[in-house]
């Protein structure tokens, strides 16, 4: 029998379990732009956090995921903390996917969604600016940590805070 079409596949979104901790490192290695935690962080995050964060799968590959928590403080702020699509997959929609699913998805509902991102990373930037447009919410950007918070040759870190998002009937 002839295997599907790789590009006629759809690519599934589902929570992540511990056991995804692993190639949700390996990915970020590969995504290249992104801060490179330690494994234990993302095998922290895909138990710990599992509810508000997603994996897309295309086949038995990872081609995306979005790790997210909700602010301590804030629980119906959902921070971002990390969102890459593999190099395979970019410019198709999926990371736009994946932030229309948490924000109408997940229970309860988020009002807010916030990420850090670094000056020089523009289609992150756009990721977010493009968020606020779907929804037509409110998007605010503001200096959150300077490059001297940093003990290396970090990046400073702007803030994007997208919401509220309209309550639907
Ligand atoms: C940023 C990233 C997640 C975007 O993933 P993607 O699946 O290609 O993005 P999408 O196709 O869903 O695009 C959604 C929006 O993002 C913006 N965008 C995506 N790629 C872009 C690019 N290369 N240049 C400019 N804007 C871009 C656009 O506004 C786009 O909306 P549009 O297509 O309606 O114009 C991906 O490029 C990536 O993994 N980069 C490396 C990791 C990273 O920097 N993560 C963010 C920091 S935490």
């Amino acid at each position: 029998m002839t295997p599907p079409d790789r590009a006629a596949r759809p690519v599934a979104l589902r929570h992540p379990t511990p056991s995804d901790g692993a190639a949700v490192w390996a990915l970020v290695k590969a995504c290249g732009s992104l801060d490179v935690n330690t494994p234990y962080a993302y095998l922290m995050a895909c138990h710990n956090f599992a509810d508000t964060c997603l994996v897309a799968e295309d086949g038995t590959d990872l081609a995306g995921m979005v790790l997210a928590y909700r602010q301590p403080s804030a629980p119906s702020t959902l921070f971002v903390w990390q969102v890459g699509v593999a190099p395979s997959h970019r410019g198709q929609g999926l990371a736009a996917r994946m932030l229309d699913h948490l924000v109408t998805r997940i229970t309860p509902a988020v009002s807010h969604v916030e990420a850090t991102i670094n000056p020089s990373n523009v289609p992150s930037q756009n990721l977010f600016r493009a968020l606020a447009c779907r929804f037509d919410a409110p998007l605010t950007e503001y200096t959150w940590l300077s490059a001297d918070a940093f003990p290396d040759s970090h990046e400073a870190e702007d803030m994007f805070r997208v919401g509220p998002f309209q309550k639907k009937d």
